[in-house]
């Protein structure tokens, strides 16, 4: 993991800490328009938050971390979402999933360098039918094999580069 990150600007974090920071048991509100404002909970605003509420940075990513809903890193521009539910599996979804990973150089819940993709597996999503499936954004890919899935990414990363 790089040590060395751009600083998140706070400003639009302000107003949300004026309004709710001295307001006891709003953490989780503001932890919540956090991440509406972000897309996710950076650690710069961990920070920022306790030095509003008076919490310790512990705290606050204490509380965060207890709830499944915040995440902690940038969301990539296309996130990926790979069925791993039974149908899927029974399919070869484990394959389609090895070779996303190494097409893309990112783990399950990874977003790669240039901010492009992010990987989340993810329970049944409800067109067993075309499995193994994946969503990226609105779009569903079913029947997939690791050929086809590589070649869709290729194809989005062509497209955002031309
Ligand atoms: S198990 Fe993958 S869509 Fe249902």
């Amino acid at each position: 993991m790089s040590c060395t990150h751009a600083p998140v600007d706070l400003t639009p974090l302000e107003p949300v800490l004026s309004d709710y920071a001295q307001t006891p048991g709003s953490l989780i509100t503001i932890l919540q328009k956090t991440q509406e404002l972000y897309g996710y909970i950076p650690m710069d605003a961990v920070y920022a938050i306790a030095a509003a509420t008076g919490d310790s940075p512990a705290h606050v990513l204490g509380v965060a971390t207890f709830y499944s809903q915040f995440r902690f890193t940038a969301v990539g521009k296309h996130l990926i979402l790979l069925c791993k539910g039974t149908a899927c599996h029974v399919n070869g979804a484990d394959g389609i999933a090895d070779a996303i990973m190494d097409e893309l150089g990112i783990g399950d819940g990874g977003t790669t360098e240039d901010g492009l993709f992010s990987l989340s597996l993810v329970a049944c999503l409800g067109c067993c039918s075309l499995a193994p499936v994946m969503m990226i954004g609105e779009k569903t890919y079913g029947t997939l094999t690791p050929d086809k899935a590589r070649r869709i990414l290729r194809d989005i990363r062509k497209e955002e580069t031309a």
